[in-house]
């Protein structure tokens, strides 16, 4: 079977600096990928690649038997690729009913079509799911800037879903949540439907292994190591870059 995304052969560079070397990666349908390594590996910078917020010197992105390389974020969100970045991004003044429905907007409102009160109710109809999903339906009606961390997490995945993702960019969700937050993100994220292909940034590997079926690990723009988790965990190389103190 032809992955549902694949990634050939791409290269990053900022000025002198080389940010991914000719990395790979492929993900089937349904499949949960997480993608580890130190700090300045180029993690982000793949899935800025993968999201269309930033083209490469070189390689290719092919989603669903095609050529996306030359389409923006918004093109590719429309396909199907939808993320969430390492900073949570919610409008603070809007509820959380109000984001999920701006999230919604592009799937409900064609290209070139205006904007009605038909489409507005389809947007908000949608909303109330995605949020029940997320664990925010007591908080639907409050500002997001009120919302505590862990929710805005939260309702950043509930917006990303409301793209309806063929393929989930996750940066780094956990960053900053307590260890409660952390578990019951974890619940949320185990609790999404299958067919829906996730690509996990993630230090932690506690969480890598709870959430992950296949694994590759990046070190100064290459691939490392892939495979399953079993193979990440007692893989020497792995070890070796962890043991460094770089993770
Ligand atoms: N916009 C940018 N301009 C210049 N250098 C960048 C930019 N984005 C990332 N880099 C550099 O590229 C490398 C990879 O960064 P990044 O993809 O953010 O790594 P990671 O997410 O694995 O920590 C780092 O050395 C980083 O400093
Ligand atoms: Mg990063």
């Amino acid at each position: 079977m032809n992955p549902l995304l694949s990634a050939e052969e791409v290269s990053v560079r900022y000025g002198s600096l080389t940010a991914l070397a000719g990395v790979d990666l492929s993900i089937h349908e349904g499949q949960r990928h997480a993608l580890i390594g130190p700090n300045g590996a180029g993690k982000t910078t793949l899935l800025d690649v993968i999201g269309g917020a930033t083209k490469p010197q070189r390689g290719t992105v092919r989603f669903a038997g095609r050529d996306i390389s030359r389409l923006g974020p918004a093109a590719r969100a429309r396909r199907g690729i939808n993320r969430i970045h390492q900073r949570p991004a919610v409008f603070p003044t809007l509820t959380a009913t109000e984001n999920v429905v701006v999230a919604a907007l592009p799937r409900v409102v064609p290209r070139r079509r205006w904007w009605s009160g038909g489409r507005r109710r389809t947007a908000q109809h949608r909303a109330g799911p995605l949020l029940e999903r997320m664990g925010l339906a007591d908080v639907a009606a409050v500002p997001a800037g009120h919302l505590a961390h862990g929710q805005r997490r939260q309702l950043e995945i509930a917006m990303a879903l409301a793209g309806s993702p063929r393929l989930l960019l996750l940066d780094e969700p956990a960053a900053g949540l307590s260890a409660n937050e952390v578990g019951r993100l974890v619940d949320l994220l185990r609790a999404l439907p299958r067919a829906i292909a996730v690509l996990l940034v993630e230090h932690r590997l506690d969480l890598v292994y709870a959430l992950s079926d296949t694994v590759t690990v990046l070190r100064d723009g290459q691939t490392l190591a892939a495979g399953t988790p079993d193979e990440i965990r007692t893989s020497p190389l792995v070890r070796q870059a962890y043991a460094d103190g770089v993770a």
